[in-house]
């Protein structure tokens, strides 16, 4: 084994759920994590929510919860969009947790030591209501240049211009609208302007490969600032009450979120492996020895809105802190996603829902492939656009990878009992397959996604023109051509198990059933496999279907709309067409039913344990649900919406009490809810986050 790859991304702020910015770079991380494991390399992949700070404490305060509970209600969210869009984290952790106190203070012990924290008093807003000093966004006031009224403590929205909240005009706290006062306070702070850290990050950004170029000229502008714009120390101190990490040594003082935040990447690495999890991955070394170990290799995927704090404060520290921190190798920086050209928010993400995405049961595959198919690794933004993304999966997916599949499978099945012969030998194949393994596996190593899928798509195209220029359903029907037809059949399904290969790291469920259902192999495809001609297959079974514009309309539908809530939720069960789901808003009215009727439905929150298809029915998927330690059986008219793979680990609503009904496919033990109507569905329904598995439903 060579280097071990130590690979994070961005902690997301444990206020909320995720985004599609956030599932953009997590899926562009973990195609580059599948794809180092396909080449033999041990990868440790975590990540962790980024719990603390006002914002989060703030939100707790106006929801009367407390911090902590909030952080749990989101983190329990996470695997429903994790799972669903098959990211493999190894270890999902927080920056609340005792790893990250202890390296958090560690790691400042060792930059006090090192003479790099300095006391400073400090004049700031404080809020004599809610008792606290107030961050710039918690002070609104008139603008002192063009007089708006209640613009934030930094910049003016309408004029643009940026100011000290000190110089609002009648400044008032967003918080309580209390006049706030000046107060003053000692903060502490990391000296980054210090010569020892200038030269250090001087030197580590010369260092080709440790950031993309245009992030190192970035970079260095802020390094080399001067006048005004002069490197500033930066101010790692709150005080309380603020929800943080207690500083050593100072009562009262907690670290700046944006101090224990990175940290967490180790705190969930520690976590990881002191709990002994990493061993099923093959690590048996410790934190600090894997951390200093030559060939490890810490990677952080961020995006280009927190340059700043990965590239000098975040090196910085790590360096000046000394062993086992290990300076990163590489910070890997990308834009942002837009959809159809527009901004997305941070804290509100685009038009699109990631759960919508899945809960409308769009394979989280085309995604990946889509997203694929456009990053790059440069700092460039990436345009989510609904024709473009519907013309491409289509086209590349359907039309020309399974495609290949879909034709060549069947007539080996048909004509040779499934078994594949090279009558002209493999010779050339294996040439041909050798080159575009090579290409493709330097474009995916250097992040050049959408080069890789490019050069993928060329090899389907020569694929699917070979065999259609052999014409197989023509030497299909001549018995003296059974060599030639067995030739065009090999040589394409070769070529389907090479791209297999090729987009496994993009496509890891569809690459699994490949690997699994059609080559008969009891194990994961590996990079070399594409070496490896295949001898025989199973019969083709359908891999993928298309998307359907209509997915899009659905997707892109307003949360809130009023076709949304008036929507009937109707059962979703056995063979019933369709149509008898549909119940336009308004329209068939049921009859009323008291109360005490409507009790007598036992409706429990389940989670889907597991969820496949069923041999021989065509609308039913065949599900087992949990329901808090007892498990069901149903039998769900929702094939033609879902994806199996999508459902699993979802929670959902079924009714309890339904008596069995034995069905062709077996025992039904219930029933899972869905609405439908004109705009489709079926869409199945989802309680609100916190919900548990067995939950009473009134
Ligand atoms: O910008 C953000 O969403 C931060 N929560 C990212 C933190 S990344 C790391 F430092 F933890
Ligand atoms: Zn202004």
């Amino acid at each position: 084994m060579s280097e071990t790859f130590f690979v994070t991304t961005a902690l997301p702020y444990a206020n909320g759920a995720f985004h599609i910015g956030h599932i953009m770079e997590y899926i562009q991380a973990d195609i580059w994590v599948r794809f180092q494991r396909m080449q033999g390399k041990r990868v440790h992949f975590v990540g962790a929510d980024d719990a603390h700070g006002a914002p989060i404490m703030l939100k707790a305060q106006a929801e009367h919860t407390t911090p902590e509970a909030l952080v749990a209600r989101i983190a329990a969210d996470r695997p429903r969009y994790l799972e669903g869009f098959h990211i493999g984290f190894d270890h999902w952790h927080s920056t609340h947790s005792s790893e990250n106190t202890q390296l958090s203070q560690d790691i400042y012990r060792r930059l006090r030591a090192a003479e790099l924290i300095e006391s400073r008093s400090v004049e700031q807003f404080y809020d004599p209501v809610q008792g606290m000093f107030l961050a710039d966004r918690y002070i609104k006031g008139e603008c002192p240049k063009c007089h708006a009224k209640d613009q934030y403590g930094d910049a003016c929205e309408v004029c643009g211009s940026v100011y000290a909240p000190t110089e609002l005009i009648d400044p008032y706290s967003a918080l309580s609208g209390a006049k706030p006062v000046l107060r003053s306070s000692d903060h502490f702070f990391f000296r980054l302007s210090d010569p020892r850290c200038v030269a250090f990050l001087r030197q580590w950004l010369d260092q080709p490969g440790h950031v993309q170029p245009q992030v190192a000229n970035k970079a260095r502008e802020w390094l080399e600032g001067r006048g005004e714009r002069a490197l500033s120390d930066w101010d790692i101190s709150r005080d309380a009450p603020y929800f943080g990490i207690p500083i050593p040594d100072a009562p009262g003082k907690f670290f700046y979120v944006w101090l224990d935040a990175p940290i967490g990447y180790l705190a969930s690495l520690k976590s990881y492996i002191d709990s002994g999890k990493a061993r099923a991955n093959g690590e048996t070394r410790t934190f600090a020895e894997l951390l200093t170990a030559a060939d490890t290799r810490q990677v952080h995927f961020i995006g280009k809105d927190i340059i700043y704090f990965h590239t000098l404060f975040w090196p910085a520290m790590l360096r000046f802190a000394g062993s086992p921190y290990r300076v990163p190798d590489n910070v890997h920086v990308h834009g942002f996603i837009t959809v159809s050209g527009e901004k997305m928010s941070k804290s509100r993400g685009t038009g699109i829902s990631p759960l919508r995405y899945l809960e409308i049961g769009m394979n989280p595959e085309w995604l990946r492939y889509y997203l694929a198919a456009k990053l790059n690794a440069n700092v460039e933004d990436l345009d989510f656009n609904s024709d473009d993304f519907v013309a491409r999966v289509n086209s590349d997916l359907i039309g020309k990878y399974v495609n290949i599949a879909s034709r060549a499978a069947t007539f080996v099945t048909r004509h040779f009992d499934g078994s594949i012969d090279y009558p002209a030998g493999t010779g050339e194949l294996l040439g041909a397959a050798r080159e575009v393994l090579e290409s493709v596996r330097e474009s995916y190593a250097s992040r050049e996604f959408a080069r890789a899928m490019r050069q993928i798509m060329t090899f389907a195209d020569r694929l699917n023109q070979d065999f259609d220029a052999r014409q197989p359903w023509v030497l299909a029907k001549d018995p003296d051509q059974r060599a030639a037809l067995q030739n065009s059949c090999a040589r394409a399904l070769y070529g389907f198990k090479v791209l297999t290969c090729l987009l496994a790291p993009v496509l890891p469920a569809l690459a699994e059933r490949v690997a699994r259902e059609l080559f008969g192999l009891e194990r994961s495809l590996t990079w070399n496999d594409a070496l490896e001609p295949p001898r025989r297959i199973n019969p083709y079974r359908h891999l993928m279907t298309r998307i359907d514009p209509k997915q899009l309309d659905a997707l892109f539908e307003p949360a809130g709309d009023p076709a949304v809530d008036t929507k009937t939720a109707t059962q979703t069960r056995a063979e019933e067409p369709q149509a008898t789901h549909a119940m336009p808003p308004g329209a068939q009215t049921p009859a009323t039913l008291s109360i005490d009727e409507f009790k007598r439905v036992d409706l429990r929150v389940a989670r889907i344990a597991a969820a496949e298809h069923v041999a021989g029915a065509d609308k039913l998927l065949k599900l087992t649900l949990d329901l808090g330690g007892e498990t069901r059986t149903v039998f769900a008219g929702i094939k033609a919406a879902y994806e199996p793979a999508a459902l699993v680990g979802r929670l959902t609503v079924m009714v309890a009490n339904l008596a069995p009904r034995k069905m062709k496919f077996g025992l039904s033990e219930g029933m899972v809810l869905a609405a439908s109507g004109e705009a489709g569905g079926p869409y199945l329904l989802a309680p609100d986050s916190g919900a548990a598995p067995g939950m009473r439903i009134s």
